[in-house]
């Protein structure tokens, strides 16, 4: 796959900082590691962290860990769980977008490349700013939504046939690594959706609970939030949960279509 552009605010100066592994280290590795302080009005640069791996864990998140820890503490990014699952340490690592904490180093180029997400403002350093993905994530509606009244003290219950039509969306953890991997999101993410938020609309939609199907598509049903995906494929493959935000992009296209006819 191609590399991607770098952050929208990128013009990167040359004068990064070199940081040195300790003497007598033997199995080395370099980070060039993307570093960008608005408050400082100076430009992005690339800064050099040397790590001696023998004493650093084996994911991308455990050297950024390190080189926060040991080497420059004002180095920021986002983490949680460091297990895959809060999708948190979103970022673009050798040109691909993925999770720090389930990248492992040896599986990285010999000089491994780190920058945030692409095609976002970043907040600081590896921090990109989601507040316009969350607002879009929003305008979904992202709960169940009903008309008719619950079977008295009962929960809506589902059976498993429609509960496995769940299955490869609940596990999106909004990591936007395919957004951000999405030529048509790069370039008009103001009103295309992107694949992420279109495979959680989708998720509602195919929840046989769920009871506003002709809303939700009524607000899905517009040549930029849904129609601006071009199945590029960008989406799936970039997906660090293994999931299809175009194959549901093409259910919901398909969920249309019928509705019209
Ligand atoms: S399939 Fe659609 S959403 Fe996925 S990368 Fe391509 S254009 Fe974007
Ligand atoms: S579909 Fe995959 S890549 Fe996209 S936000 Fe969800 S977990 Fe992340
Ligand atoms: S720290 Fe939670 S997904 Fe990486």
């Amino acid at each position: 796959m191609a590399e991607f552009t770098l952050p929208k605010n990128s013009k990167v100066s040359s004068k990064g900082k070199v940081h040195h592994a300790p003497e007598g280290a033997k199995r080395t590795r370099k980070f060039q590691v993307y570093r960008y302080d608005p408050d400082s009005g100076e430009n992005p640069r690339y800064d050099i962290f040397e790590l001696d791996l023998d004493e650093t864990g084996p994911m991308v998140l455990d050297a950024l860990i390190k080189m926060k820890g040991e080497q420059d503490s004002s180095l920021t990014f986002r983490r949680s769980c460091r297990e895959g699952i809060c999708g948190s340490c979103s970022m673009n690592i050798d040109g691909k977008n993925g999770l720090a904490c389930t990248t492992a180093i040896e599986d990285c180029k010999s000089t491994v490349k780190i920058t945030p997400l692409p095609a976002m403002d970043v907040i600081k350093d590896l921090v990109p700013d989601f507040t316009h993905f969350y607002a879009q994530y929003a305008s979904i509606k992202p709960w169940l939504q009903t008309v008719t009244p619950p079977p008295s003290g009962k929960e809506r219950l589902q059976s498993p046939e429609d509960r496995s039509k769940l299955d490869g969306l609940y596990e999106c953890i909004l990591c936007a690594c395919c957004s951000t991997s999405c030529p048509s999101y790069w370039w008009n993410s103001d009103k295309f959706l992107g694949p992420a938020i279109l495979l959680q609309a989708y998720r509602w939609l195919a929840d046989s609970r769920d009871e506003m199907t002709g809303d939700r598509l009524d607000q899905l049903e517009d040549p930029f939030r849904l129609y601006r995906c071009h199945t590029i494929m960008n989406c799936a493959n970039a997906c660090p949960k293994g999931l299809n935000p175009a194959k549901a992009i093409a259910e919901i296209k398909k969920m249309e279509a019928d509705r019209v006819v």
